[in-house]
């Protein structure tokens, strides 16, 4: 299994390409399965879960050629509508395929994806917003089966009594072949959620709301959507926050290159607050550290265009070695501070309580050897490992590969020195 090795203390500088959102990817791919005809999409993020939901497609029938950081689907040749637990249990993220394979075949099997490790990740909602359009849903032998009304899915009012970045974008892409329009009440707003929405209107589907809460989908009534342009995925705003807490963490000037200034606001506040100054010029921004030390910080993760939860980890990484005790709340995921031990064993001194960490201050974080718990978490690691004295060791990276495309590549042409290696074991 590959480790990665970082000696901490170096400087970085200069500036690094961001690549495209896996997060949107995701929901893109799994669109292309409510079109007969091929489907192309750019900027894809060259990472394992999107090698894993294509492989899912591929598996079901359709034609997928993938290159670098292109693909074309052709999901009119998809002739299974069985997701199997092999891949769905590799990435919950494949439960997207539930509501474009019922939408378009009129039933269909997927695999329940199961807990992990940052909590238990149920898809209730998901499900009754499909059933609120009519369909017939049995778990039976560990996959839901779903079977769709004849003549097909109806539009239906949904009500989401949670905000579920999956459940809408299932929801979404049900209603875009449905009969009628659906309306979406307590939508997600995700940038990711508003690309998926570009999509399908570009396929022929008219969207009501799209970027706020409440969403009307005017279904096409049973006919395929035919995307004629290829789709270009938006940047990771998970990667840019990530590299800009590199920057932070090693009191370093990071430029971060084609990246969406608005999507990024919640986290350039917050390291603004901590005394860094984000330069934005067009799709660029440039990360100064304070002069002196980085000032404490206070996180409740939410729903976009709140904090994310999934720049709680790496914030915590940098809060370790600010001046006062910082106080981070996880609001959406129960049990997402795995992180919080292994930071630990690099001397961070956290603290917590229920879903609240009290990140206290140290003067010095030091190398030793840690364990990536889950894809977030492992990039807390390797930032925390960026700042400590020595050398670090962060095992079970296979977390990084599943989001981050060429992590260490990336840190490496920043000056980083890091290295990824075998090990024996
Ligand atoms: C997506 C992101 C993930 C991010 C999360 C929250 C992808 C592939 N993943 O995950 O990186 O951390 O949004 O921003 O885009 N819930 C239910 N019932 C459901 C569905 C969700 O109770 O049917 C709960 C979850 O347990 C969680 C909350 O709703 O507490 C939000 O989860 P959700 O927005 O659905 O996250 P994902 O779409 O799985």
């Amino acid at each position: 299994m590959d480790y990665l090795e970082i000696t901490g203390g170096k400087k970085l500088s200069g500036s690094i390409s961001i690549g495209g959102a896996k997060n949107a990817a995701l929901p893109v791919i799994a669109a292309a399965i409510l079109s007969d005809q091929p489907t192309e999409i750019e900027n894809l993020p060259n990472v394992v879960d999107i090698r894993t939901l294509l492989r899912l497609l591929d598996i079901l029938g359709a034609k997928v050629e993938h290159e670098g950081n292109s693909v074309r689907i052709d999901a009119g040749s998809i002739r299974s509508t069985r997701a199997v637990y092999e891949i769905v249990s590799q990435m919950r993220a494949s439960i997207l395929v539930l509501g474009p394979l019922l939408t378009r075949f009129g039933e269909c099997e997927v695999s329940l994806p199961g807990g992990c490790a940052i909590g238990q990740r149920p898809i209730d909602l998901h499900l009754k917003a499909l059933e609120a359009m009519g369909a017939k849903i049995e778990i039976k032998g560990g996959y839901v089966h779903a079977v769709a009304p004849e003549g097909g899915l109806q539009g239906a009012k949904v009500i989401f009594d949670k905000i579920s970045v999956g459940a809408t974008e299932n929801t979404l892409m049900a209603a875009a072949m449905a009969h009628g329009v659906t309306e979406i009440i307590n939508a997600a707003r995700e940038p990711e959620i508003v690309q998926l929405c570009e999509m399908l209107q570009a396929g022929g589907v008219t969207i009501e709301g799209i970027g706020t809460g409440r969403l009307s989908v005017h279904g096409s009534g049973g006919a395929p959507l035919h995307y004629n342009k290829p789709i270009s995925i938006i940047p990771d705003r998970i990667e840019e926050g990530t590299y800009l807490c590199a920057g932070a963490i090693t009191y370093s000037t990071v430029t971060l290159e084609r990246i969406n200034p608005e999507h990024l606001q919640s986290t350039i506040d917050k390291l603004e607050t901590m005394g860094c100054h984000c330069d934005v010029q067009g799709d660029r921004v440039t990360l100064f550290p304070p002069n002196g030390r980085l000032k404490e910080v206070h996180i409740v993760t939410a729903e976009y265009p709140g904090f994310p939860t999934d720049m709680q980890a790496q914030f915590m990484a940098v809060a370790t070695i600010a001046s006062n005790e910082s106080l981070i709340e996880e609001r959406l995921f129960e049990n997402r501070f795995m992180h919080v031990s292994e930071l630990n064993r690099l001397g961070a001194d956290i603290w917590l309580k229920g879903n609240v960490a009290a990140v206290r201050p140290v003067d010095q974080l030091y190398g030793a050897d840690v364990m990536a718990t889950d894809l977030r978490a492992s990039s807390a690691l390797v930032l925390a490992a960026l700042a400590a004295e020595g050398t670090t060791r962060v095992r079970r990276i296979y977390h990084l590969d599943r989001g981050y495309e060429d992590l260490q590549g990336k840190l490496a042409a920043l000056g980083a020195d890091i290295q990824r290696k075998k090990s024996q074991a």
